[in-house]
């Protein structure tokens, strides 16, 4: 099954190849990911979407009070926020992930770690993986450390 997969894709590959060089054979060239530039309307709209999320993700992990309570989470019972351990993201690390982690005992994700630190020191509950604040936090804490070097597995 996996031989075959692979196969398929193999020859969805080429036939992608032979596609784009000799469309007249093969017909129109198929859309590739990411071909065409985008417009600078496009990015700054990408960009301020992205930004929005960063901004909510640095109220959350400042504890802010009203922002939890519109998402209707509770990240610290300790009057802890995130920001107070991890000043401006540090040492939380996105860029290792996922990893095996030693606190967890666990092959882990940026967003398992999130639920760990909401839990064990925040004493909180754990918030959705795939929910709006989840998404925010993690926007943060990867726009907080960006420029850092994509190495999986370090410690
Ligand atoms: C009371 C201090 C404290 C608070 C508050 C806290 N953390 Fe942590 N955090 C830790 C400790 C301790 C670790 C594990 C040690 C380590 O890996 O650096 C950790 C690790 C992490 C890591 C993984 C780092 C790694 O490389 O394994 C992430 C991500 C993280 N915290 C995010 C958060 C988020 C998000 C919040 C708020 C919801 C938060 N933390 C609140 C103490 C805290």
């Amino acid at each position: 099954m996996k031989g075959k997969l692979a196969l398929a894709a193999l020859g969805a590959g080429l036939l992608g190849l032979l596609g784009a060089g000799a469309s007249s054979l093969w017909g129109p060239a198929p859309a590739l990911a990411h071909k065409a530039k985008h417009s600078q309307e496009q990015l700054d709209a990408f960009q301020q979407v992205l930004m929005e999320q960063v901004r909510l993700g640095d109220l959350l992990f400042h504890g802010d009070a009203d922002t939890e309570k519109q998402m209707n989470i509770k990240l610290s019972n300790t009057g802890m926020a995130c920001a107070m351990c991890h000043p401006f993201a540090s040492d939380s690390h996105p860029h290792e992930f996922p990893k095996f982690q030693e606190q967890m005992n666990a092959f882990a994700t940026l967003r398992d770690m999130i639920n760990w630190c909401i839990e064990k020191p925040n004493e909180g509950v754990k918030i959705d993986p795939d929910g709006p604040a989840m998404k925010a936090l993690e926007a943060y804490i990867y726009w907080a450390n960006r420029g850092s070097k994509l190495d999986t597995g370090r410690h």
